[in-house]
Parts: structure tokens; sequence; C-alpha cells
């Protein structure tokens, strides 16, 4: 039997003359009983303890012809359209219980760093950060809504008077807290509507979002991979059992290379650094090279497995595929932009320095033809007592995925939410 709280099961010795056949042949895979007995030293292989039975309650039988979790070895892909009945699996219960140390371990090291957890709100009426298409929210009558004077649907007319959405970032909001409290970090969902169905995105995801006032792009790097490298030993520390397992299962270099991280110094180079070595590494990608070109996973994979076998820190990215708010640097080309690539996974956390100057920044918002109405109040940071400061973003399921050495991202969220699929 087991019960969730570790991934190691307790055997059952139970008499057969005592209880009778009739009442044990209930017991079948997935059915939930009660034991109460004695806990003896095991004279068998395999478990140095077991329990013998006194007295047994049957709670919830399981019909072996219909309850889906018969045999071992069912598939990822299975798992995922029973996704009510997964978390009792080996495989899932080792999953959860890695997410929620990880989730405590992130607290614990924010806490003990002297941050402040900031609630950042999921709804919002701004959509300044442009990471991607975002969620409407709306009251209004699908079928019949208002419309103005123009014949557009009339948003004032909608529960908050205005169009809203799921927040994609807590950033923007994590940015006041920081000009407030100097050291904040969000932790909470957000959601992006992009169509792309790969391993490594869904479309509701949670964020850890650390903002830190006085701290510049390298004080980011700094604390990126320090907390990184925390979060990886205390799983090594507080999971090892579940790690086993999920290294014995699914991938046999697992806990090595979580060990190989935390002990690994990792690399900082520039895009433009990145670029260079991408175009001469003899090797054909799928999307195209060239200096201004976002990075893909292909070429992040590259950097991390084949070219220098470890973690990489790429900064200052080409300022057009970058967010508006990212600091701006002197060759007007580039800003202080923050990706950390890992192996595996390719990008883990996205962050940057801010531009904290009020007429660069503003002038970049006028480039990218923000609509200033929207992002009055993030402007008054700067025009308020402004800061250099600087912050990132960790992809928490991405984190999840790399500790656990899961492929896809959909085996490491309870309810996975993607296109076409929010059954459970
Ligand atoms: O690089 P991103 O878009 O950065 C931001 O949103 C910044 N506002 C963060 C900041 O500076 N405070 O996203 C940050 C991280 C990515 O590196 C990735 O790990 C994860 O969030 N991420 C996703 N994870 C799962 N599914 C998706 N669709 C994701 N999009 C981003
Ligand atoms: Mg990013």
């Amino acid at each position: 039997m087991n019960d969730g709280s570790i991934i190691h099961s307790l055997q059952v010795v139970a008499d057969v003359q005592h209880f009778g056949e009739d009442l044990l042949k209930n017991i079948t895979t997935g059915a939930c009983i009660g034991i109460t007995g004695t806990l003896v030293e095991s004279p068998g292989q395999g478990q140095p303890v077991e329990i013998h039975a006194t007295a047994l309650e049957i709670y919830g039988t399981a019909d072996p012809e219909t309850y889906p979790l018969q045999k071992k070895g069912h598939t990822l892909e299975f798992l995922r359209e029973i996704a009510h009945l997964r978390p009792r699996t080996n495989t899932f219960g080792a999953v959860l219980r890695i997410r929620h140390a990880m989730a405590f371990a992130i607290h614990k090291y924010f806490n003990d760093n002297g941050f402040f957890y900031l609630h950042s709100p999921i709804i919002t009426g701004s959509d300044a950060e442009g990471a991607g298409a975002m969620f409407r929210v709306t009251t209004l009558d699908a079928k019949n809504p208002p419309l103005d004077e123009k014949g557009d649907v009339n948003f004032r007319e909608d529960f908050f008077g205005k169009v809203t959405n799921l927040t994609v970032s807590g950033q923007l909001e994590a940015e006041l807290g920081a000009m407030a409290l100097s050291l904040v970090y969000t932790f909470g969902p957000t959601f992006r509507a992009e169509n792309s169905n790969t391993p490594r995105h869904l479309a509701e995801f949670w964020m850890i979002e650390p903002e830190m006032a006085f701290y510049d792009i390298h004080d980011d790097m700094d604390l990126a991979e320090d907390f990184l490298k925390f979060l990886i030993r205390y799983a090594l520390e507080n999971c090892y059992d579940d790690l086993e397992f999920l290294n014995k299962m699914y991938d046999e270099s697992l806990i090595e290379r979580l060990k190989s991280v935390t002990k690994s110094q990792f690399v900082r180079i520039s895009y433009t650094e990145a670029m260079d070595i991408l175009m001469n590494a003899g090797q054909t990608f799928e999307f195209p090279l060239g200096w201004g070109n976002d990075l893909q996973a292909e070429h992040e994979r590259y950097l991390v497995e084949k070219h220098f076998g470890k973690p990489v820190m790429l900064s200052d990215y080409p300022k057009e595929i970058k967010a508006f708010y990212m600091k701006q640097n002197d060759d007007g080309k580039t800003v202080r932009a923050l990706d950390v690539l890992f192996p595996k996974i390719g990008e883990i956390i996205g962050g940057s320095q801010r531009e904290e100057n009020y007429d660069k920044l503003i002038s970049r918002i006028r480039e990218m033809n923000i609509p200033e109405k929207d992002v009055w109040w993030y402007l008054e940071t700067r025009k308020f007592g402004t800061a250099p400061h600087s912050g990132f973003g960790l992809g928490f399921e991405r984190l999840i995925l790399f500790v656990t050495g899961m492929a896809n991202i959909r085996d490491v969220i309870p309810f996975p939410r993607t296109p076409m699929n929010a059954e459970f």
C-alpha cells in the first residue's frame, strides 16, 4: 500500500485463513484500504519492514475491468488522457512531490535573502509586456455584445469598464514593488495564448519574478545563478528517493546532470559572441542564423550541450527582439537582456536590467507604438525617485522539467493547459 507521501510502498501481509478469500479478493490495484497491524522487520527482499495485518477495512474498491491504471508501464501520452487519475502513479507522485518541494524552496530562498513576496494581479488592464497573445477576460454577452458609435464592441460597458486580460507576466507590477521594498518577487500563474504546441510551452504556467532595486545586469546574473543552484541542491538534498526513481525509470543521467550544474560555473557571454560561435559551428540548423535573428531552442541547446557543456547566460541582445523596458546600451543597437540557457531545456530564465531613464524609456515606447495611456502608471516610477533596477522571470515548469528529467512540460503540472486541451 502507498499513501502518496513517499515513493516507497509498504508491504502488507494478511492471512487468508483469518480474513477470508471473499474479502481479500476485493483488494485489487487502485482499491483504498485501511490496515491495523504490527510493523515487523521483513524477512523478504526488497523492503526493510512490513505490516502483519490484524484488522482490515476496505474504503473503496476499484473494479479491475474498468479501472484504467492496471498494469505498470503505461505511456505518458496515455496518462495525459487520464489526468484525473495519473497523480496516483509512481511517476506523478514523484513529480508532484518534487514540484511542491521546489515551490517551498523558492519561498525559502527569497525569504532567507530579504525579499518580500508581492502578489501581482492575474487580471490586468495593460497589454504592455508584449510577451505574446493574451486571453480576454470579459462578462459581455458573446452573442449580443453592446456596441459603440463605430459599431465596435463597447468595452466601457464591460465588468471593469475597459478591456482586460489574463496577465502574461507580473513584472511591471513587481517593478512598482521594488521601488518601494527594494527586493520583491512574484510567484503566480501567467497565461499566454500562443498556439505553440511544443514540449516546453503551456498556455497557463507559473512564473517566479524577482525584481531588485540597485541591481545591474551583473548582479542580476549573480542572483540567477545562485538561485538556480540553490534550488537544484535543495532537490538533491530533500527529494533524493524521488529523483532516484526518475533517474532509474526515465533518465539515467538525471542525478549526474543535477550535480554537475550545482558544481559548474555558468558561462557568461553576449548575444553577439554566441551568434559568432553558432555561425562558426559548421552545423546546419533548421532556423536561420544572423545578427538580429532570435535564437531558437536548437541554437540554445547547441551552445549549452555541445559547445560549452554547462549552463550559459546570454546578455545584450538586439533591441528589436526584446521588450520595450530593457536598458539601452550605449551602442544604440543592443539592450541589457539576460537569458539563462540550460541543458535539455534551452531558455529557463528571461530577464534584464530595466531602463530607468524616463526620456530613453518614453522614446522607446513611442518607437514601438505602445499606447502611453496604458503605461502612464509604469512611467511614473521613472518620474518619481527612479532607481537602477533589474529582474528576471523563471518558468516554474521549465525548472521542474530540468529537475525531474521529464521530457514534456505537460507531465510536470497537474492539469496542463495547452491548445485544445482543458478537459480536467
Ligand atoms: O522570457 P519571458 O517571456 O520573460 C518575461 O515574461 C519577463 N517579464 C520576466 C522578467 O524579467 N520578470 O518569460 C520568462 C520565463 C521563460 O524564460 C520561460 O522559462 C518561461 O518564463 N516561459 C514559459 N514557460 C512555459 N510555457 C510558456 N508558454 C512560457 N513562456 C515563457
Ligand atoms: Mg524569454
